[in-house]
């Protein structure tokens, strides 16, 4: 049985811009209690993309947006969030891995950082906050974790554009579907569900616009209502939902 969302507390990793904003937004317009986090609080010269935005953005939509400042490729500040969540919001519901790193090169060329700062912002804190979130979700036996993956993560095609130079994205995301499937089998018999959402190519598919919550949150909202009973384990694209999926 699918459950309803209005009331329940989501922490939104990665939600200043792009679809994790459209995903913050969305969840609050459902009247979800949302913990947003980023790097960005306030605007700086020239870039509107912040927290302050999305929490201003979200004032006429339901319960007020919590905006939380990290940097997630530092563990202290992975749980300082999730304290600061418990405490302000006294339990996490729904966890949307949404932030990334990602950067083209040549696949010859990899810069050593590229690795490093992809796998530690695709595959180790999203594996920290899963490690920190899920002991609460297991208590109560209720909860959803959404992993934002990418068709790069895939066995596609060397020339497909959503693959190609960006071999330690695709590797690291790939890293981050096995970690979803892994904790879809270990969290299973505490009835929380895990699993992974491809938007697609977002500037196409938002005509080149920042993404609406209208357009991207729907698939989400769908899997944050899921339960181990429902659905875990599973890969969507945001492009399939209403054609293929639910
Ligand atoms: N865009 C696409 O076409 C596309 C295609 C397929 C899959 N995806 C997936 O969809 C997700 C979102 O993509 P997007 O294009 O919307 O991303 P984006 O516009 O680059 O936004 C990434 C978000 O993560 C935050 N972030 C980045 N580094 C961070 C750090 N060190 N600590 C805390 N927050 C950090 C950013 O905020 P700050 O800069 O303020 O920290 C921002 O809110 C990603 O997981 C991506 O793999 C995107």
């Amino acid at each position: 049985m699918s459950v309803s969302l209005a009331g329940k507390v989501a922490l939104v990793v990665g939600a200043s811009q792009g679809v994790g904003r459209a995903y913050a937004l969305g969840l609050a317009a459902a009247g979800v209690h949302v913990a947003a986090v980023a790097r960005k609080v306030l605007p700086s010269a020239g870039e509107t993309a912040c927290l302050r935005e999305v929490m201003e953005a979200g004032r006429a939509l339901g319960p007020p947006i919590l905006g939380l400042g990290a940097d997630i490729s530092r563990k202290e500040d992975i749980s300082r969030v999730v304290d600061e969540t418990m405490a302000s919001l006294g339990r996490i519901d729904i966890l949307v891995l949404n932030a990334v790193y990602a950067r083209f090169s040549d696949a010859f060329d990899v810069p050593d950082e590229d690795w490093e700062r992809s796998f530690a912002l695709n595959v180790r804190a999203p594996y920290t906050f899963i490690k920190l979130v899920a002991p609460q979700m297991m208590d109560r036996r209720a909860g959803s974790i959404i992993c934002m993956s990418t068709r790069g993560s895939l066995p596609i095609p060397i020339d497909d554009s959503a693959h190609k130079g960006l071999l330690a994205y695709g590797t690291s995301k790939a890293a981050f579907n096995r970690i979803a499937t892994y904790f879809s089998e270990e969290l299973k018999p505490y009835n929380i569900a895990v699993n992974m959402l491809s938007p697609g190519k977002v500037a196409e598919l938002a005509g080149g616009k920042d993404p609406t919550p209208e357009q991207f949150a729907p698939p989400l909202l769908y899997l944050a209502r899921q339960t181990a009973e429902t659905m875990t384990g599973q890969f969507r694209n945001t492009t399939d939902w209403n054609v293929s999926w639910p």
